[in-house]
């Protein structure tokens, strides 16, 4: 009979007087998915190689460290994922002013998003084995409703990992909820050499702010373009003349195939299919990681740009000038679940 997934449970340390759990998944590959409490924060996804394991996110050595972190990495994001115009959200015609933390902005839903909160994270079965869960009620952000989380982590016998996100609302309000995950699946320090697709024909058009203007760009002919797979460190080199020096940028993904995007490394031959049920992709190729103050384990207690490549599934929100929530409206009561799935591979 096939090894069922084992899940464990340890201490990772304390933050402010709170203990700080680390929750991990292993399959009979070898593979290990682990999760802090911590902002539900994917702390290490371990591939087997030919000499050991290799953890393809970038991650920090403590809690202290991810909360002083104004990049997100690898937590949990919500109630909603990217930038809301002025901080504003109207539902039923009714103006709900949202906490801002970048500028006007709310962004990643707010100082008290996701990424900020403490879960509860316990270890439950599945038909494959183990699985993990984090849960949390989610309140006083600003945002309309008491917000009953849960988001269950799962890795199969065939290493995909799965994400699925569950909420329930007290009010109707809105959820569009993603992983900040940043992949970096080389051994060097920039994801310069891997190899990017995304099956994506049009970008948003973005004002000064970030805030998308509800026009799209169409990719062809333009650093944009990933339709095939794309050498990372070429397609940044292109954009060397732009405040970014990078991307930043939400591309409108065509839901006619399995997997939205594909992240590979030649060298390594690990590679990271991302499947998603929803029709955006943020792609943030961590062009403002600065040396200091970004205590990465990675690169030994500094950051670099372009370390990593975060690539956000999320929906693509017809909000901006528009003002219109319906594509990420949660009604009171209403469960509306998104999952996000990573498969991986690798070479022994
Ligand atoms: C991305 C966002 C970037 C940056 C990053 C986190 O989703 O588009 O502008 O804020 O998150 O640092």
């Amino acid at each position: 009979m096939m090894q069922k997934v084992r899940g464990i449970v340890s201490d990772f340390d304390e933050y402010q007087g709170h203990k700080i759990q680390k929750l991990s998944l292993t399959n009979a590959n070898g593979v290990t998915l682990s999760l802090l409490t911590l902002g539900a924060t994917i702390y290490e996804i371990m591939v087997p190689t030919k000499s050991g394991t290799h953890n393809i996110v970038l991650n920090y050595y403590n809690s202290k460290d991810y909360l002083a972190n104004p990049f997100y990495v690898c937590m949990a994001i919500g109630r909603t994922a990217g930038r809301i115009m002025a901080g504003q959200i109207v539902l039923n015609g009714q103006t709900t002013q949202l906490p801002q933390n970048e500028g006007t902005t709310t962004l990643h839903g707010g100082p008290e998003g996701f990424n900020s909160q403490i879960w509860q994270g316990k270890i439950i079965q599945t038909a494959t084995g183990d699985a993990i869960e984090m849960s949390h009620l989610q309140t006083g952000d600003g945002y309309p409703g008491e917000m009953q989380v849960k988001i269950i982590y799962t890795l199969s016998p065939d290493d995909v990992i799965g994400i699925k996100y569950i909420a329930t609302s007290t009010a109707d309000t809105v959820f569009n909820p993603t992983q900040h995950v940043y992949f970096n699946l080389g051994r060097e320090d920039t994801i310069a050499k891997q190899m990017l697709k995304i099956n994506a024909a049009h970008i948003q058009e973005l004002d000064q702010n970030k805030i998308p203007t509800g026009k799209q760009i169409p990719v062809k002919h333009t650093p944009f373009d990933f339709q095939q797979p794309t050498n990372l460190g070429k397609a940044i080199a292109e954009m060397n003349n732009t405040t970014e020096k990078g991307f930043d940028d939400i591309f409108v993904v065509n839901q006619d195939q399995k997997l939205i995007a594909e992240l590979s490394d030649p060298k390594t031959k690990i590679s990271v299919g991302i499947e998603s049920d929803r029709n955006g992709l943020v792609m943030f190729t961590a062009n403002s990681f600065t040396h200091d103050q970004m205590n990465l384990i990675r690169t030994k207690g500094v950051g670099k740009p372009y370390e990593g490549i975060t690539l956000e599934p999320q929906t693509l929100s017809k909000a901006g000038s528009t003002r219109d929530f319906s594509a990420i409206e949660l009604k009171k009561g209403e469960e509306k679940p998104y999952t996000i799935k990573y498969h991986l591979h690798y070479k022994k």
